[in-house]
């Protein structure tokens, strides 16, 4: 089994007009886990995530997703990891089918077809596959941006706030589908502002004016902040770092 860590990057630092949005970030995350990334508007969680995955360079900093090196491996990188971006980034007037059908080409990938079946099998879109993205409610949409990231087999998800605006029972679907992907060895990473989510993840990063503040489980977390719950570690964590970093 192979032990090596899915993401190992250490001071990661993105600047944007002499400001460090993203201020000496390390992650590690074991393969097969599930990490949440959780922090205010704002913290560097997106910039973050595109250093991971080879579309925006690194001021400082270095490190491997899946072992490739984030800084000489991008195209590597994008061709092994689904990225979930925080926006719906696909095509509202083409059929789920032809969303996905799109991606496969733009992956070059053999066996197209089957492929796209596969994807709209694992999501459960296969008797939706001819309606219009843009019909889709949020849940489902978000659904097929995940079926879409999959459809190259990653190994590795970055998930960007996937489930924004999703009603719950549509998110804990979401998450049973995270769950069901991180049984068979992928590790996810995923953004989000629901604490809910964050209990279901096996490891928590927390985040704040782009330095990481605390990591760990949930419990670890809530206990080494003193607080109630992760929602009341947030808020004690968040207001720290405005004392130290404002
Ligand atoms: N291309 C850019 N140019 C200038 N500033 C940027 C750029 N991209 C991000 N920023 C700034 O960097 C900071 C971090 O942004 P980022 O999108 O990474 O935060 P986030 O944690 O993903 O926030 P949210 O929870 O709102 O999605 C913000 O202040 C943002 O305005
Ligand atoms: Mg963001």
């Amino acid at each position: 089994m192979n032990v090596a860590p899915a993401i190992d990057v250490t001071g990661l630092v993105k600047r944007y007009g002499g400001r460090a949005v993203v201020d000496d970030v390390s992650l590690q995350v074991g393969a097969g886990r599930i990490c949440g990334f959780l922090g205010p508007n704002g913290s560097g969680k997106t910039t973050t995530i595109r250093m991971l995955c080879g579309l925006l360079t690194p001021d400082a900093g270095d490190g491997t997703c899946l072992g490739l090196d984030i800084r000489r491996d991008a195209a590597a990188i994008k061709r092994q990891v689904g990225y979930m971006t925080q926006k719906f980034g696909l095509y509202d007037d083409l059929s789920i089918r032809q969303n996905l059908d799109f991606v496969a080409r733009l992956f070059e990938l053999p066996g197209r077809r089957a492929a796209v079946d596969a994807a709209l099998e694992r999501l459960g879109l296969t008797a939706r596959q001819h309606q219009l993205a843009g019909s889709l409610s949020g849940g489902w949409k978000q659904r097929l941006a995940l079926a879409s990231c999959l459809i190259h087999q990653p190994r590795l998800l970055l998930l960007d706030e996937p489930t924004a605006g999703v009603d719950p029972k549509a998110r804990r679907e979401f998450w049973d589908q995270i769950h069901a992907l991180a049984a068979d060895g992928i590790t996810v990473l995923v953004s989000t502002h629901y604490m809910d989510e964050a209990e279901r993840c096996h490891d928590l990063v927390y985040i704040a004016y782009g330095r990481v503040l605390a990591r760990g489980s949930a419990a670890e977390i809530v206990a080494s902040a003193g607080a109630s719950d992760l929602e009341d570690a947030f808020v004690r964590l968040v207001g720290q770092a405005q004392d130290n970093y404002t």
